[in-house]
């Protein structure tokens, strides 16, 4: 061997052991992976391409010129998930604690860049203590570049975050802007200020894992989309994720094909409405009988239940699912249903994934609860969302569509492109007893019936809604996913421009 590739593998060698044996030995007495572990979970076999192995900080202050490490704390470079090109960042918390200086920011800057270049995802795995205090406002212009990044990479390439540790201080801001954030239980969290400061501003004592953990952000505050158990189970995920995605909002949905038939019936969905009009049934089964061998991967799914988002396929092809849930608060649309499915239709929309909505809502949720926090601006954040949206929609209404929530959930109105309605389906202003107590107003109890049952026949149908064109079809609902099918190959070519304008100014 020669003295020069010699002296490479020893660079190579010393780089790759981070903040050395006792610091990893730490991060696994954790329970957590090292940054370079991770990669290999989350990458196909020997396809990760590291760059700027050997950058160092610039730091001379608190005696930093004495402790340089290569790479300055994250792993980057590229690599591919089932043969599809991504691009990564992987913090590294044995060195300085993942902590982001300048040059660190600029490895993970230089990565987006190269991303945007082509035109591919990328995937942060953080795992930092928050800006590198030795550095002072380098490191604050640092994470300021990164922020921007994420800014101008929104709508452009999907941008996913991993949370495998700590996550302070500026280092929540740049998962914020990011598309995805998957956290680890127990070994993961994200928060502005931490409980040592909470306690001396506030007085409240709280846990890290109650102030920021995977669960209170995967439920409480929907900061988070998915909680895993484990590293390995998160970086599992992200790849499963990431195969739903195009690369970039230039590049069609990637396709996956299966043996699923796209003309599979499903009998079993002609029964699935109850008998009464208030007993629930589960969306998921509406879903999974739809989707390409029942694989939904569902994104917050311990947040606002009361609708359900996520990706599925259709004959190979990624798919954006919507759902009321009968199942949890009736359906209702309230001020986190609206603000968690608005979010994931605009994601939809940004990347060309076609959007399917399946509608049972009794409307949207009363009480002073729900106005004085705002329900008028949250619920507007949903109708904007579905209005702008160009990208093929089709709705399925299986059973209620009443009042503005119709309007709401991807209808003829809104430019949906199909609408179905299965026969149990109720399109109306509201149901039938509070439609007939207001406008009867003062009937005994038994002209009150009589009018609900007038109320009933005319409108707890979908042939009133049929008969002005607002529903295109009404199908059998064991057919629903061949019309799905037959519906979005059609929609292939679909070719809707928006007006020219600089952005919109959805209802933030
Ligand atoms: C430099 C840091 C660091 C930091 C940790 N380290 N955080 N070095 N800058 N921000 C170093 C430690 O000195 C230590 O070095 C190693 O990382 C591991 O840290 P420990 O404290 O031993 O680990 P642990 O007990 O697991 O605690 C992890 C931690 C804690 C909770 C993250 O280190 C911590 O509270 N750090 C400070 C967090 C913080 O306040 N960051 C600034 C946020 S303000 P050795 O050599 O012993 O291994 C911010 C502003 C940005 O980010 C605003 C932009 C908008």
């Amino acid at each position: 061997m020669s003295a020069n590739i010699a002296e490479l593998e020893k660079r190579r060698a010393g780089a790759k052991m981070g903040g050395g044996q006792r610091r990893i030995d730490a991060q696994h007495a954790k329970g957590k992976l090292t940054a370079r572990e991770r990669l290999e979970v989350l990458l196909d076999e020997d396809s990760f391409e590291e760059m700027d192995l050997y950058v160092e900080h610039d730091c001379i202050d608190f005696g930093m010129q004495e402790q340089k490490i290569p790479g300055d704390g994250v792993v980057t470079g590229s690599g591919t998930i089932n043969g599809r090109l991504v691009y990564v960042f992987s913090q590294d918390f044995t060195v300085f604690g993942g902590s982001l200086s300048a040059r660190h920011a600029q490895k993970i800057c230089k990565v987006m860049d190269a991303a945007l270049k082509v035109g591919a995802p990328v995937i942060g795995l953080n795992d930092s203590g928050g800006a590198r205090i030795q550095e002072g406002v380098a490191s604050l212009g640092g994470y300021a570049d990164v922020f921007q990044k994420n800014v101008l990479a929104s709508g452009v390439i999907p941008q996913l975050s991993l949370i495998m540790g700590p996550c302070a201080g500026g280092a929540v801001y740049s998962p914020a802007m990011t598309d995805f954030i998957f956290m680890v239980k127990d070994s993961s969290y994200m928060f502005v200020t931490g409980p040592d400061v909470v306690k001396t501003v506030t007085n409240e004592v709280v846990t890290q894992e109650e102030l920021g953990g995977a669960i209170t952000h995967s439920s409480k505050t929907s900061v988070s989309d998915l909680a895993l158990e484990n590293d390995i189970e998160a970086l599992l995920a992200a790849r499963e994720f990431i195969d739903f995605l195009p690369a970039s909002n230039r590049d069609e949905v990637p396709e996956r094909p299966n043996a699923d038939p796209w003309d599979r019936l499903e009998p079993s969905l002609d029964t699935i409405i109850p008998p009464s009009a208030n007993q629930p049934y589960d969306m998921h089964e509406v879903i999974r009988k739809t989707l390409d061998e029942g694989e939904f991967f569902e994104i917050q799914p311990l947040h606002a239940g009361n609708i359900l988002c996520g990706f599925g396929r259709i004959e190979g092809k990624t798919v954006g699912i919507v759902a009321n849930q009968p199942m949890v608060l009736a359906g209702v649309l309230d001020i986190n249903a609206s603000k968690k499915a608005a979010r994931f239709v605009r994601f939809c929309d940004a990347f060309n994934i076609p959007i399917i909505t399946f509608v049972d809502v009794p409307g949207f949720l009363p009480g002073t609860d729900q106005e004085h926090n705002g329900i008028i601006k949250h619920g507007a954040k949903l109708l904007f969302a579905y209005g702008e949206a160009t990208v093929p929609k089709i709705t399925v209404i299986t059973r209620k569509a009443y009042g503005g929530a119709y309007d709401v959930m991807a209808s003829k109105h809104l430019r949906g492109d199909l609408n179905y309605a299965w026969p149990t389906a109720e399109i109306a202003v509201m149901g039938a007893k509070g439609a007939v107590e207001i406008i009867f107003r003062g009937l005994d109890a038994d002209g009150i019936a009589a009018k609900t049952k007038e109320y009933e026949d005319r409108f707890a149908n979908p042939f009133v809604a049929a008969s002005r064109g607002y529903i295109d079809e009404v199908i059998y609902p064991q057919s629903t996913r061949k019309r799905i099918a037959l519906g979005l190959r059609k929609l292939r070519n679909k070719n809707l421009e928006n007006p020219w304008k600089k952005h919109d100014n959805i209802p933030l």
